[in-house]
C-alpha cells in the first residue's frame, strides 16, 4: 500500500490524464488527489463531467484541520466516487476551488501526506496529482509521505528540455528527505521522437509508464469525451493497467523492504 506522486516539469504533457488513467487501472482500492497548487478542478470538470463535488475537497478538509487539528477521520469524507467496479472502490479527492488558496495550505501539507499514508491501515492506495514542479520543488512536508514519485513528460526534445531543468530540482528535494523516495518517469507518447529507453539512459531516471499516443481515448480521461469503441481494450487503457499493476507491485516490494520483511 502506498502513496504516489506524479507530477510534471512543464507545459501539459498529460500528467492528469496519467494519474487518472492509472487510478482507473490500480489493482487495489485507491485515492486519486488533485493537488495541483495551479487549481483547475481538472478530473471534476473534465472526467466527472462537471460533477457537482458539494462542498468536498482539500479546501474543506483544511477547514477541518483548523478545526479539529488532524485529517484522518475525515479524509475519505471529502472524496466523492470516480466509479467501483468489482475489484477495487476507486476515489476522487477535489483539489482548490481558487487561485492563490494552495499559498495558505503551507502548514497542512505536512499532516495531509501523514493522512494519505494512514489510509494504508484501510488498505487503500494514493495517487496524488502535485501538478508542476515550481522552481521551489514539489511541497516538501507532503513529500514526506510518499513511497515514490513519477515525473511525466512527452518524448520531444521541447518536455525533456524542461525536465532536465526541474529534475534537478526534484532530485535535491528527495536527496533532503530522511527516507529513500522512489523516482521514475512516465513517457506520455513515448517514441514521438525519443524512445522511453533513451530517455531513460539519457537521464538516469528509470521509465515506470509509457502510456502510448492515443489523443481520443485520452480525451475521456481528461476532458469527459464519449468513449469510443472498444475503449477499456484500448491501447492506451492495456499500457495503463499493465503500468499500474508493476507500479503497484514495485510500491509493495519497498514498502516490504523498508520495514524489514524482505533483503533489500
Ligand atoms: N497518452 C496520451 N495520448 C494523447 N494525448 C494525451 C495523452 N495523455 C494526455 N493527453 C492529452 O494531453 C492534454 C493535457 O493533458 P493533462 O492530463 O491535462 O496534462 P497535465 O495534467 O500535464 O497538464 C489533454 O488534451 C490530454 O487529452
Ligand atoms: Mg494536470
Amino acid at each position: 500500500m502506498a502513496v504516489l506522486v506524479l507530477c510534471s516539469p512543464v507545459g501539459s504533457p498529460g500528467a492528469t490524464t496519467t494519474a487518472l488513467g492509472l487510478t482507473l487501472s490500480w489493482p487495489r482500492d485507491v485515492l486519486l488527489a488533485d493537488c495541483d497548487r495551479d487549481p483547475s478542478q481538472a478530473v471534476l470538470a473534465g472526467y466527472l463531467r462537471g460533477l457537482d463535488a458539494g462542498g468536498r475537497s482539500l479546501v474543506g478538509l483544511a477547514q477541518v484541520y483548523r478545526e479539529a487539528g488532524a485529517l484522518e477521520s475525515d479524509l475519505l469524507r471529502h472524496c466523492v466516487p470516480l466509479n467501483q467496479d468489482g475489484h477495487a472502490q476507486r476515489r476522487h479527492l477535489p483539489g482548490f476551488t481558487s487561485a492563490g488558496t494552495a499559498r495558505l495550505f503551507e502548514h497542512v501539507w505536512g499532516p495531509l501526506g501523514e493522512a494519505f499514508a494512514s489510509l494504508d491501515r484501510r488498505g487503500v492506495d494514493v495517487i496524488v496529482d502535485a501538478g508542476r514542479v515550481t522552481h521551489h520543488g514539489l511541497p516538501l512536508a507532503l513529500l514526506t509521505s510518499a513511497d515514490a514519485v513519477v515525473v511525466c513528460v512527452r518524448s520531444s526534445l521541447r518536455s525533456l528540455a524542461g525536465l532536465r531543468i526541474h529534475l534537478a530540482t526534484l532530485s535535491d528535494q528527495l536527496a533532503s528527505l530522511p527516507v529513500a523516495v522512489g523516482l521514475g518517469l512516465a513517457v506520455v507518447g513515448p517514441d514521438r521522437p525519443y524512445s522511453s529507453g533513451e530517455i531513460a539512459a539519457q537521464f538516469g531516471v528509470p521509465v515506470w509508464a509509457r502510456p502510448p499516443w492515443d489523443p481520443r481515448a485520452a480525451a475521456v480521461l481528461s476532458d469527459g469525451e464519449d468513449e469510443p469503441r472498444h475503449f477499456s481494450s484500448s491501447r492506451l487503457l492495456g499500457a495503463l493497467r499493465d503500468d499500474a499493476r508493476v507500479i503497484s507491485e514495485r510500491l509493495a516490494r519497498g514498502r516490504d523492504r523498508a520495514s524489514g520483511m524482505v533483503p533489500a
